[in-house]
Formats: C-alpha cells, structure tokens, sequence
C-alpha cells in the first residue's frame, strides 16, 4: 500500500498517534470557526421532527454508537434504540415512517451494517451514515453521508476511526439539540468550545505512556480481565476489552459497573486484574464505590481516570493513569485513547501480529 508507518513498528501504533490530528479534522469539517456553531450537510428531511433514531454499527462502531446513544438522548432528548448490526438486520422492529436510521462504519462496507441499513430503508427512515471511506457501498445507499476524517486506516483493530466517529456523533446531537429546542445559543458555544479542545487534549495523553506500560505489565500476565465503566465510559471499557481481545488474545470482559455484583464480582481475585474507567463527574462516586468493592474481594485496580478524579483513586487503585480532565460531555473520546495504548502495549508484550491478528479481518464483507 500507499501509507507507510513513518517510523512507527505498527500502524496501530502510528494511527493511535493520529487521534489529535483526525478529531481536529474532523471537527473542522462540521464547525464554523467563525460563528463557532454545529454546520451539518443539507438534510433531506426535518432533525427536529425525526419522532426516534436507530443506531446500528458492528465491533468498535457499535460501541462508538453507544456514547452517540447517551448523546443523542441526554443533549437532543432524542429516544434512541440501538442494536449491533448482525441482530438489528434480523429483528423487525415497529418503525414510525421519517424516522432516523443512523449506521456507523468505518469501510462502509460491513455486510451486516449494510443489511441493516436495507431493512431501515424498506421501513421508511431517512438513512443517515457516519463513515470513513466516502467512496463505499453504504455511502450510496444513504440519504447523507457525514465523514469522519480520520484517513485511511491499516490496522486491523480500529483506533482513530472511533474518535473520529465520537466527533461526528458529538456534532449531530449538538446540531440535532439546537432545532429540538434542547440546547441553547449559549450552551452550544461552550459544547464546540470543549470539542476544539479536544485534539491539545489529546495529544497530552500519550506523556501518559509509562504508566499505561507499568499497567500492561501487569495486564500482559493475566489470563482474564475485566473492565468496568458506567455511563459514557461504559462503551470505553466495551471498547478496551474488545481491542485487548483482538490484539493480546487475552480474553477480557466489559461490564457496566454497577451491574458488577449482578456476575463477575464472583470472578475476582488477585489473578484478573480490573480496568475501570473513572473520569470525573456525577457517576464517579458511583464508580469508585464499586470499586472498593471489587478491591475488597482482593482485585488488583488498574485505573484510568482525569486530573480531577486521580487524588481519590490514588489510595484505592494499584496504577492510575490520569488525562487531562475535560468537560464532562467530551470525557469519553479522551478515555478511549488510553484505553487503546493499553491494549497495543500488551501485544507487544505478548509478541502477537499486532496489525493483523488471527481469524480477523479489516472488513467484513460477508455475514
Ligand atoms: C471488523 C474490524 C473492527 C471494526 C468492525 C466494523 O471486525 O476488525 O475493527 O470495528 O469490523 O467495521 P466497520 O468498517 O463497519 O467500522
């Protein structure tokens, strides 16, 4: 191919690099600097008169949906249903005609993401695609195709797509917010206020590294690990156990954090190691609860969490990475960086084919 590792040992190495610069892209193409206001594409159809949204996506998409989900309902007071592509395809849901039917891929080529789109298409929603790859068979099937910029991505496991997608995704319920009456002038300048703050953000995350090595180490020794968030940082901990299972083949299980002792609290003990993402705001007292309750049945904590919310977990958790701390809304596109590094750091511990990992594949073209 074309793109080169420009000195990087991975693509996923060199791309979870390109986080800064593909938000910022990405933002560029959806914000007017000069008004700093949402600007979406012309819609064929009316955003505030849409009565629900159907969310569907595969594998990491999917769970960039799930943080598109707490946005579209908490900013846009949107009602919102969401299914990952191979089940949505096959389960006939009752759709009112004119609503949104919104799909997220990055290659636009997803065999089940494309069937689901068919079937929102026969049930009359307006088909709204968010994906990387402009020129793809999804993107021609779709009403409006709002891109993420992230530039073509090599790994197999996906990085800078997702926060690519969280940007679009943060833009379209800001935009969405503002016709439905749910977000006013002011609220939305200091929403894009905190999207545009992103990209410095996030290329303070990867000073970071050290710590999240020191975790890997510990990580790269366990047989199982589970990881733990709850609301917008749920998809985060989704999202790092999926990439630490492509990568590492370690197996790891995200679960929402207070459904912990409802399962997996009969897992712990020194041998599974625990990463919980905590940043700070309303749910974190909730979380670091839960937490003392997975350290006292002896679970080892590995914490990622922001400036704010580090002092508190300092003397619950083994290893505590902490980011800059960011407005609230924003918190879950900068937690998915770490969360991705710690699983590029295990591989490489492991020594496995980080950029194309057994029995995967970039693509899914079949179902
Ligand atoms: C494959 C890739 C994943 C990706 C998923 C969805 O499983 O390995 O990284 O998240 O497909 O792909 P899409 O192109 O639709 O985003």
């Amino acid at each position: 191919g074309s793109v080169g590792k420009d000195g990087y040992r991975h693509y996923m190495e060199k791309e979870l690099h390109e986080h800064p610069v593909v938000i910022g892209q990405t933002l560029q193409r959806l914000i007017d600097p000069a008004t700093r206001r949402v600007v979406l594409p012309d819609l064929p159809f009316d955003l505030a008169s849409v009565p629900r949204a159907v969310v569907t996506a595969c594998g990491s998409a999917f769970y960039a949906g799930m943080i598109g989900r707490y946005w579209l309902e908490g900013i846009a007071r949107l009602p919102v249903d969401i299914d990952v592509a191979s089940e949505m395809r096959y389960r006939d849901p009752p759709l009112t005609p004119g609503g949104l039917g919104l799909l997220i891929s990055q290659s636009g080529e997803t065999a089940d993401t494309l069937a689901a789109l068919r079937g929102m298409r026969a049930r009359q929603q307006h088909i709204v695609s968010v994906l990387n790859v402009e020129q793809s068979t999804i993107a021609r099937e779709s009403d409006v195709v709002l891109g993420t910029v992230a530039g073509p991505e090599i790994s197999v496991a996906s990085t800078k797509a997702f926060t690519a997608q969280l940007s679009v995704l943060a833009c379209l319920a800001i935009a969405a917010g503002r016709l439905r009456g749910t977000v006013s002038a002011e609220r939305e300048q200091e929403m894009v206020a905190a999207l545009l703050d992103l990209p410095s953000r996030a290329s303070e995350v990867f000073d970071q590294a050290p710590a999240i090595r020191e975790m890997a180490a510990v990580v790269a020794n366990a047989r199982d690990v589970l990881y733990l968030g709850r609301g917008s940082s749920f998809p985060v901990a989704l999202e790092g156990a999926l990439k630490l299972k492509e990568v590492s083949y370690i197996h790891a299980e995200a679960y929402a954090a207070g459904e912990m002792k409802h399962g997996p609290i009969s897992l712990i003990d020194q041998t599974v190691p625990i990463v919980a993402t905590v940043p700070s705001g309303p749910l974190f007292e909730k979380t670091v609860s839960n937490l003392q309750e997975a350290r006292a049945r002896g679970g080892r904590l590995l914490v990622f969490t922001d400036t704010k919310g580090a002092e508190r977990l300092r003397g619950l958790a083994e290893i505590v990475v902490a980011i800059p701390t960011v407005d609230e809304f924003t918190s879950p596109v900068l937690q998915t960086i770490p969360v991705q590094m710690l699983a590029y750091e295990v591989a490489l511990l492991k020594g496995t084919d980080v950029d194309q990992p057994r029995n995967l594949a970039k693509s899914v073209t079949v179902e």
